[in-house]
């Protein structure tokens, strides 16, 4: 049967709604609350011995993948390779034998992904996806699929599918760390915990629906924005640019707060406001001198941060918006939620059709 609104203005904004739901359920399947350890599904090869993974996805599931990647590599020490899977296809790069090939969509049906899986079937050791739609192409093509238990996403732009990624990956890098000695069960039970402690800190970033919507009116009125963010909290700065794109039009960019010195910051000025994810974690100062230089530059900051980081937020920022404070390792799955809502808010105040954005289609099946 059709799949109704449930009162909100959009499935997007329902979707939304959803985070807390989703993450959870999609815990549920991969950890044992009780030992708090993550558990797999058997892998006919050892993770130990993988020299090296491919990862590869299109648009918000490239994000995800991103974020994968700081996680497997600092947690799990193992190299990782990345692409999107439009550019990954042709590139036809040599594999180092044995690869994991890790594949992530929403859909299981994007024409470039499924492309580059067949591409990486010839060469890598197994085909691990990380799906939303679990009778979908590439569900059949792979050799694993781990789900993400995100339920049907309506929404053009992808919401509650991409935090049921990252939670995934979460995992993924956790059992990889373990299975490579990288992780010993205190840390793992540490991890994890914080990752079981998501869904209620996912449902208070809702109680900050206000300072989004401030955060808003000063993104609605801009032409161009742009967003920054470091190490895991990059990606989630990318995500954010491009969900801004997708449904409000107006043209955003991300950078890696420490590259702006390179280029962008040649375009701060009060028409381009500056939206930051800036959670209290080990690049934190990194991130706020950066935006200290955007500031004496004459940028508006517009920063996402926690209760630790506010005062010193606080002291620089035009406005922001305060979450909880959570484990290093989770921050870029909180983060993520708030900057999917700031974009919402933007295209709702701008009148654009939410879930059907001009141009885009929910999953492209042609490349
Ligand atoms: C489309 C959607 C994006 C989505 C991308 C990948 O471009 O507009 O929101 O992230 O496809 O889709 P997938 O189903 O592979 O995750």
């Amino acid at each position: 049967g059709a799949i109704g609104k449930d009162g909100y203005r959009h499935y997007m904004e329902k979707e939304l709604h959803e985070h807390p739901l989703v993450i959870g359920q999609t815990l549920q399947r991969m950890v044992d609350p009780a030992t708090r350890r993550v558990s797999l599904p058997d892998l006919p090869f050892n993770l130990a011995s993988v020299p090296r993974a491919v990862i590869t996805a299109c648009g918000s599931a490239f994000y995800a993948g991103m974020v994968g990647r700081y996680w497997l590599e600092e947690l799990a020490r193992l190299p990782v390779d990345i692409d999107v899977a439009s550019e990954m296809r042709y590139r036809d790069p040599p594999l180092t034998p044995g690869s994991l090939g890790l594949l992530i969509s929403q859909s299981g049906e994007t024409a470039d992904t499924l492309a580059a899986l067949r591409g990486l079937r010839e060469k890598a050791i197994h085909i691990l996806s990380v799906l939303n739609v679990e009778h979908s192409t590439m569900a059949r093509e792979s050799d694993t699929v781990l789900g993400t238990v995100a339920g049907p996403e309506i929404s053009v732009a992808s919401t509650k599918a991409f935090t049921a990624q990252l939670t995934v990956l979460a995992c993924l890098s956790i059992a990889t760390a373990r299975a490579r000695g990288k992780l010993d069960s205190l840390r793992e039970e540490e991890l994890v915990g914080a990752l079981l402690d998501l869904p209620s800190r996912a449902a208070d970033v809702f109680k900050q629906g206000d300072a989004i919507r401030t955060m808003a009116r000063v993104v609605a009125e801009a032409r161009d924005v742009l967003y920054l963010g470091r190490g895991s909290l990059f990606p989630v700065a990318m995500e954010g640019a491009l969900k801004l794109k997708e449904i409000s039009y107006i043209h955003a960019e991300a950078y890696a707060a420490g590259e702006m010195k390179h280029g962008p910051i040649s375009l701060i000025d009060r028409s381009v406001p500056i939206v930051a994810t800036a959670p209290s974690t080990p690049l934190f100062d990194k991130t706020l001198s950066n935006l200290q230089e955007a500031k004496a530059r004459g940028g508006r900051l517009l920063v996402f941060t926690d209760t630790r980081g506010a005062e010193r937020v606080g002291a620089i920022a035009e406005h922001m918006v305060v979450l909880p404070s959570v484990h290093d390792f989770v921050a870029p799955i909180l983060q993520t939620i708030p900057v999917q809502i700031l974009a919402y808010e933007v295209a709702v105040l701008k009148g654009t059709d939410v879930d059907q954005p001009r141009n885009l289609a929910k999953s492209v099946t042609v490349e």
